[in-house]
């Protein structure tokens, strides 16, 4: 589905998709987040977090004005960019939010010039990221995060 055609499919469903965090309600976000099983944040460190994110998506879901689903992209502004946070309200999963609002976040970065978009994927998810581009392990290059051992208290 084009960009025209899937804008106007939310609005008939009463959605609406949003690109700026003004009427975005932080605790509903925080809410949406928590009942997906991300651990509840702090609405202050969230809020800093969207001050430093380049590109941010939400559908609004307009008989109740609250955020159904959710993206956003950190990054270099250039070269580089990593997806976070992508999220569907349960209710409202299944209906293809979730993939209309990465579709878009990605065409975003695309038209940005952004073409090394990468993100982290729990093992139950690929399936719903791999027809949306992306692939695990390209030419077996492997993701690393740094995961230092808690030192022991004195
Ligand atoms: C994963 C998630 C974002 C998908 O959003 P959604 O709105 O339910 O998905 P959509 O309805 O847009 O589905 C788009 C397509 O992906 C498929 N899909 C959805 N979830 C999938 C999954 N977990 N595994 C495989 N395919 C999946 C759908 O069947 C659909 O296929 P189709 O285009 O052939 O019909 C949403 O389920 C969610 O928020 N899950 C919990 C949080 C989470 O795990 N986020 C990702 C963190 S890594």
């Amino acid at each position: 589905m084009d960009k025209k055609m899937m804008i106007s499919y939310l609005k008939s469903r009463g959605f609406h998709l949003r690109r700026t965090t003004s009427d975005l309600n932080l605790d509903h976000l925080n809410s949406v987040f928590v009942a997906v099983g991300f651990p509840r944040r702090d609405p202050e460190k969230i809020k800093l977090a969207l001050e430093n994110t380049n590109s941010l998506l939400w559908i609004e879901h307009k008989k109740t004005q609250k955020p159904v689903a959710f993206a956003r992209a950190t990054g270099d502004g250039v070269f580089n960019a990593i997806i976070w946070d992508v999220v569907v309200d349960p209710s409202f999963q299944g209906i293809g939010l979730g993939k209309a609002i990465m579709e878009r976040l990605v065409e975003e970065l695309l038209e940005k010039g952004i073409v090394n978009i990468a993100l982290y994927s729990e093992p139950r998810v690929l399936g719903f990221y791999r027809p949306l581009g992306f692939v695990a392990d390209p030419d077996g290059i492997r993701g690393m995060v740094y995961s230092r051992k808690q030192r022991k208290k004195k």
